[in-house]
């Protein structure tokens, strides 16, 4: 993704800035209940416990659901066919998501597996799926004639998921926020000076902060806020990124924050890093330093629902995509793009079905588990990951062997079996003999109880 790219080299770059936060600045902003200054006065250990539920979770769902779901043809359709407002004002009048039922969407979400739950409240493309009282651009005034975000929220706490809203700061809609190469291009005739006459970011600030102030207040507490994202172009002074922080933790002192209102190299400007459709090496780090982290993925190439795109990765690819991450201490957010009717993706349903059935059988591997500890080496074609409260190290076998699974750590095991049925697997100095037969399990895991 272009767009993926340029958003993390443009935190990279911004990352020397934010190091100073101006004074001045500082004095302009609202003053939050809560006193929060960058860096973050909050210690390690204090952080942990913050964040513990959600590293415990490792496995969330994405949804990316606004109009764009109606031309059905990726969420930046509107830049990539530079469709301007009067245009674009179709999906506006013809959105009626009549199958909208978020008690299925949260049922799916859980019986995955996943434990949280990140949603567009605004993408883009600036439509609110809220009732706000800031704008005009909004789901209660399309024929859905009511707040959805409110519909999900009660939903999904309902399924005992934690809840997060995904916010963007980028907005072709909003008539201040400054036009650039980010927008569809400038309508006929026009330059971007004359596009940008008469618009103010200073009030496209208070926008934002208005907005989220109603997001955090009007729906009780909110576990995750995902900000997306800066570039290039713009960054933490056009957001004012410290204003908005501050007013973030005042109205919900626990929230999980990500990283992308380019406050990267400020401790405390961040919660989570956000690589985002990639693969990571090893657990993230942060001026040599592990952190929390989390990939966000798709099913397919898209965020938002499209129609014609597909290249969906196989359940066995999904399952692996998610012990991978574990394996190397991070969580998984998986993206759903509903269509406009308001139902789920089938190709998504399916997959989300097949993941959650080896999550029944197998989320012990997931739940609580992060990175084998040193000196534990992944025997060949297999994935560790290793839960330290119950010193139980879990291995995943990717490509299924013939017999024998040789390992370099026997000495330390105890017991071991297969996860899925609790099958004993006999071991010795060398390694563990499994059945010829593949179990009936998309991917096999030897549960392994580790010596005291
Ligand atoms: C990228 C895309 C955006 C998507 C996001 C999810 O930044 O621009 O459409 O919402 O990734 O992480």
């Amino acid at each position: 993704m272009t767009w993926a790219v340029i958003a993390l080299v443009g935190s990279m770059l911004a990352t020397t800035a934010t190091a100073a936060v101006k004074k001045e600045k500082k004095d302009k902003q609202p003053q939050p209940a809560v006193e929060f200054s960058l860096p973050s006065k909050e210690t390690d250990a204090e952080k942990a416990e913050r964040m513990q539920w959600w590293t415990d979770a490792r496995f969330g769902m994405f949804i990316h659901w606004g109009l764009y779901a109606m031309p059905a043809r990726h969420e930046w359709v509107k830049h990539f066919e530079n469709i301007p407002d009067e245009k674009y004002q179709k999906y506006f009048e013809h959105f009626n998501p009549d199958l909208f039922d978020p008690h299925e969407w949260a049922r799916q979400a859980k019986e995955a597996g996943m434990k949280y739950v990140v949603l567009t409240s605004k993408h883009h493309e600036g439509f609110c799926l809220w009732d706000s009282k800031y704008t005009d651009y909004k789901a209660p005034n399309t024929p859905a004639k009511r707040d959805l975000l409110k519909e999900y929220v009660d939903a999904f706490r309902e399924e005992g998921l934690h809840i997060g809203f995904y916010y963007s700061l980028i907005d072709w809609h909003h008539p201040d926020y400054i036009y650039d190469g980010n927008h569809p291009c400038t309508p006929a005739g026009k330059t971007v000076e004359e596009m940008n006459q008469g618009r103010d970011m200073a009030r496209y600030r208070q926008y934002m902060k208005d907005q989220v102030t109603e997001l955090l207040t009007n729906y009780g507490k909110i576990d995750i806020i995902w900000f997306d994202f800066s570039y290039p172009g713009k960054g933490h002074e056009d957001w004012d990124s410290e204003g908005l922080l501050k007013l973030v933790r005042s109205l919900q002192p626990d929230i999980i924050v990500d990283n992308r209102l380019d406050l990267n190299d400020v401790w405390g400007g961040w919660d989570i890093q956000t690589p985002e459709q990639v693969k990571v090496d090893k657990c993230v780090e942060w001026h040599g330093k592990k952190v929390h982290w989390e990939t966000c993925q798709t099913f397919s190439g898209s965020w938002g629902y499209h129609r014609d795109e597909t290249s969906w990765k196989s359940p066995a690819q999904l399952i692996e995509l998610l012990i991978e991450t574990v394996s190397k201490g991070g969580n998984l957010l998986l993206n759903v793009g509903p269509t406009a009717r308001g139902e789920f993706d089938g190709r998504a349903t399916e997959r989300l079905k097949a993941m959650g059935k080896w999550m029944h059988a197998n989320g012990r591997s997931i739940y609580e588990c992060t990175e084998a500890p040193e000196g534990f080496e992944a025997p060949d074609n297999s994935v560790l990951t290793y839960n330290p409260k119950t010193n139980v190290l879990y291995i995943h076998l990717l490509d299924y062997p013939l017999w024998k699974v040789k390992a370099s750590f026997m000495d330390k095991v105890d017991y071991a079996q297969f996860l899925h049925d609790a099958s004993e697997i006999k071991f010795n100095n060398e390694g563990f003999e499994v059945p010829v037969l593949k179990p009936d399990v998309e991917i096999p895991v030897i549960e392994v109880f580790l010596k005291k």
